[in-house]
């Protein structure tokens, strides 16, 4: 049910009847901010009025005069300039809630015309362990798989493992060169993340050396640069504020100058002030090449190679698996990179055949009309790239899932290297398939750079899912010891619901993000009771479910009562009635994510709900209520809520709880 749906096909109608295509104004019916201006606001007349050359209010009142609204809405009101106060009719209201309360579905329509969906989430490189930015694809993939499924959507969710990249080569020489073997056999997955960090840090120490001398002749020039510029400045006959400006820019220059020489010269230093590292590296100048030659072996075939691969891969898959499980996500495909090896030579030939790839400085590349970088698909070496996979990809989730759309769930990082190939997706045919790069931002630390540990890695997932759950595990066991006896939770159970609610607030607190902005890591305000988290909405939820117990009333039957018509919801208090057109929104909520693909529509419509229930609750007695009509139909809302809070955060990912 979506009661601006049925207001826009009405005041369509109306609109058409004073002769403008309603199409852009339709987009201009919102809920009102403010319950005295009624329910829904139409805000269409002023850009009308300005275009027809006609009073506001004038053209309000015409259109109002079209608008069929009788059967559904209150008299329409035109207020100020020329907006129009909607109100739905308390007992048309009444009834919408009603059918949703019976419909298993909480009345939330299907779309029209479902399409086909395939979405790229999650999509770890699995040669190392994931980390906090991992939560973020992992979940706002998951969550809109779930919400577009639930919409009625044909969903694809393919999991693109990084399972083929550099990273191989990093641990295959690690492998070959630093294993520990014992401690291979014992903990395999982190003897591996061992050799690769070891490795990745050789690897950048030779890339420091061979970088740090030009960097520390730009920081001395620009350095030199500055102080001439301070020295002129002292007897110039220049403009003061342009004088001003170019030695702020000196000075920016010279920052950026000398942040890249420190960061260079730490990974120096890293290898250097420590023995045991600068043993590893003696005489490993040629490890950055030798790294991408593992690479390049795995690639071409190298049987020790891809045997090496084989034996590593399970391993590393069922260490993502384990956190898949803790995270409630599952795929319906996960085809890694690994699987489009074979196909990459042959597309590669196929576009140098139709003219679409061309030779670049040795390299291939794909050219596009109004860029001048092109995208490459193959190095000089013959090395194929991240985007020579994409590419395969795509043509192979075009013969395989004929998709209406294809949804990447990825960094902003990755922005440009999308762009290209979207327009490269033209050159196959694929121009009316929606491409999207739902792109998202980074997690912070307190410092508000990215969320790093002491010794500057990304933080672990592994390690915040561990830290949640034992945060949430100590509320949970301080909250059981104060209950009396024969309600305590036992061992099990408080594991499972801290389990919940801890990483319940971890997902939650990425979701209710706008997914492009940053945001900063707070365990304190994720788990906090109150306010827009996951721990206010289950405790919320559980609260409602406790009222079901506490009043041994049976819900199937209640609800059967009102579904059969021998009884019939009215809504008599205002806080009824607002939490009643708060509960109608959920579809629009629901749309509303799926129409940019933003998640945190729908943890602000559940704040939002949680909120309405609170207002309710605090003036509406439900179980204490002498009056039998009153007290099941506060029930029935009672019961509608925590199921629209319940769905809500199932189709975020999130479990609830019974009990907290
Ligand atoms: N494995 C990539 C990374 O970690 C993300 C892959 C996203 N999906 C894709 N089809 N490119 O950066």
């Amino acid at each position: 049910m979506n009661v601006i749906k049925i207001l826009a096909d009405r005041f369509s109608v109306a609109l058409e009847g004073i002769g403008v295509d309603p199409a852009p104004y339709l987009d201009l019916i919102r809920p009102s901010q403010d319950a005295k201006f009624g329910d829904y606001q139409a805000n269409f007349a002023m850009p009308l009025g300005k275009k027809l050359g006609k009073s506001p209010r004038e053209v309000a009142a015409d259109i109002v005069s079209k608008f069929d609204y009788a059967d559904f809405f209150e008299a329409p009101e035109i207020a100020g300039p020329g907006f129009i106060n909607l109100r739905v009719k308390t007992d048309c209201l009444a009834d919408l809630v009603q059918k949703e309360a019976c419909d298993e579905r909480l009345g939330v329509e299907r779309v029209a015309k479902p399409r086909r969906i395939v979405l790229d989430y999650s999509a770890p490189n699995v040669a190392k362990p994931l980390h906090v930015g991992h939560i973020r694809s992992t979940m706002i993939g998951n969550s809109l798989s779930r919400i577009l499924r639930f919409l009625g959507n044909d969903v694809v969710s393919d999991n693109h493992l990084g399972d083929w990249g550099t990273q191989f080569g990093m641990i295959f020489y690690g492998y070959r060169n630093f294993l520990d073997a014992e401690a291979y056999s014992k903990a395999p997955v982190d003897e591996l993340a061992r050799l690769y960090r070891l490795t990745r840090q050789l690897v950048d120490y030779y890339d420091a050396k061979g970088k740090i001398g030009q960097l520390e002749e730009s920081l001395a020039s620009a350095q030199k640069a500055q102080a001439d510029a301070a020295e002129r400045a002292k007897t110039s006959a220049e403009n003061p504020k342009a004088i001003a400006k170019e030695r702020e820019r000196l000075a920016k220059q010279t920052a950026v100058a000398k942040e890249n020489v420190e960061s260079v010269r730490g990974k120096i230093d890293a290898v250097e002030s420590s023995p045991e590292l600068a043993k590893l590296a003696a005489g490993r100048e040629t490890i950055g090449k030798d790294v991408l030659m593992e690479t390049s072996k795995l690639h071409h075939g190298d049987a020790e190679n891809r045997a090496l691969w084989q034996q590593i891969i399970p391993l590393c898959l069922a260490e993502v698996d384990k956190i898949y499980k803790r995270l409630d996500v599952t795929f319906d495909e996960t085809l890694g990179e690994s699987f489009y090896n074979d196909m990459l030579g042959p597309l590669v030939q196929k576009l140098v055949d139709e003219g679409v790839a061309r030779k670049t400085e040795g390299a291939l590349g794909i050219f596009f009309p109004d860029q001048d970088v092109p995208m490459l698909i193959q190095k000089s070496d013959g090395a194929f790239l991240y985007a020579t996979t994409d590419l395969a990809t795509l043509e192979y989730r075009r013969d395989r899932f004929h998709p209406d759309a294809i949804l990447y769930v990825v960094d902003f990082r990755q922005s440009h290297h999308f762009e290209q190939l979207f327009e490269a997706a033209k050159f196959i045919g694929m121009e009316n398939v929606e491409l999207a790069h739902v792109k998202f931002g980074t997690v912070l630390g307190d410092d508000g750079k990215p969320f790093k540990t002491r010794s500057g890695d990304s933080v672990g997932l592994k390690s915040l899912l561990d830290e949640a759950e034992a945060r949430a595990y100590a509320v949970v066991a301080e909250n059981n010891a104060s209950r009396p006896e024969g309600e305590r939770f036992s061992e099990e159970e408080m594991r499972e619901t801290a389990r919940r609610v801890g990483i319940g607030a971890l997902v939650y607190a990425d979701l209710s993000q706008n997914r492009e902005s940053d945001y900063v890591f707070s365990f304190d305000k994720m788990l906090a009771m109150n306010g827009n988290t996951a721990t206010y909405m289950q405790y919320a939820y559980a609260r409602v479910r406790s009222i079901f117990t506490k009043g041994s009333v049976d819900v199937e039957a209640l609800r059967e009562e009102y579904a059969n018509g021998t009884r019939t919801l009215t809504l008599n208090d205002p806080a009824e009635r607002a939490l009643a057109f708060e509960l109608v929104r959920f579809q629009s909520a629901l749309e509303n994510v799926s129409k940019d693909y933003r998640p945190n529509f729908l943890t602000a419509y559940l704040y939002d709900l949680a909120n309405k229930y609170s207002s309710f609750f605090e003036r509406c007695p439900v179980l204490k209520t002498e009056d039998e009509c009153i007290r099941s139909n506060r029930l029935l809302l009672c019961d509608l809520t925590a199921r629209t809070i319940g769905l809500g955060l199932n189709l975020l990912g999130i479990q609830t709880v019974e009990r907290m």
